[in-house]
């Protein structure tokens, strides 16, 4: 999606209700000083802002849609956040940072990417000595997870839920919504459509099975 469809498709507006969680998973963990975080699969970086915002540390925010990033750094310059965040285009299967670097990795609606078990077990490197992982992933093989974390050498300190009914009241209501008065409003281009399908796609595919909107935090210690 050019930057130009990802502005008027606006999914961050829509977002913006969900980053109480985002809040309420990082108070929750044990105060660090200027920590330095990264935050894997960040997208236009609504949980990267907020993440510096409550830390007052470093967050770097990696992702492989350039066209988000770019919306990403407009953002940081406008809200003057040079100094504490930045940006990099790369891989969660390839991340290329030393290992010991974060105090804190973060990852919302990205692990299901490279897979639960391998995303706890390849990132925990990176993270120094009793890290803090918070993974945000759908509601789903929560028992199985709970064995992965105790296996993959965490301590589970906290998980909550968001319950389907609150994806669906405060994100994809007003979401879809809004995507259908951008589908009358322009109908006469292709690229907007062409995203408008895909995101309405995605709705539909969740709505299916509803039970699937549901999701959940896992916070995690390295041990
Ligand atoms: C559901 S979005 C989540 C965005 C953001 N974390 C949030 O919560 O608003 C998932 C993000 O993962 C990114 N992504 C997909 N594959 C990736 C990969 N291999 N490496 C890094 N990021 C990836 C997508 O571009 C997208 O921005």
């Amino acid at each position: 999606m050019s930057v130009e469809t990802l502005k008027i498709i606006d999914k961050d507006a829509f977002r913006q209700p969900l980053i109480e969680y985002t809040k309420k998973a990082f108070n929750q963990l044990h105060p660090i000083n200027t920590p330095k975080i990264l935050d894997i699969g960040c997208g236009t970086g609504l949980p990267t802002l907020e993440l510096a915002r409550m830390s007052g540390g470093k967050v770097i925010g990696v992702d492989i849609d350039q066209n988000s990033l770019d919306i990403l750094e407009e953002k940081i310059e406008k809200m003057g956040l040079k100094k504490q965040v930045e940006t990099s285009n790369c891989s969660l299967f390839d991340l290329p940072f030393p290992d010991k670097s974060f105090d804190i990795i973060w990852s919302e609606g990205s692990i299901f990417i490279i897979g639960f078990k391998r995303g706890l077990k390849e990132w925990k490197p990176l993270l120094k000595d009793q890290g803090f992982l918070v993974v945000h992933d759908q509601y789903q093989d929560h028992a199985k997870k709970l064995e992965t974390i105790r296996k993959c050498g965490y301590k589970l300190l906290n998980s909550f839920l968001i319950k389907h009914q609150t994806w669906k009241l405060n994100f994809y209501l007003p979401f879809e919504n809004h995507l259908k008065k951008l589908k009358e409003k322009y109908k006469n281009n292709s690229e907007i459509q062409q995203a408008i399908k895909k995101e309405i796609d995605e709705i539909s595919a969740f709505e299916e099975d509803v039970e699937s909107l549901s999701s959940i935090f896992y916070l995690m210690q390295k041990l």
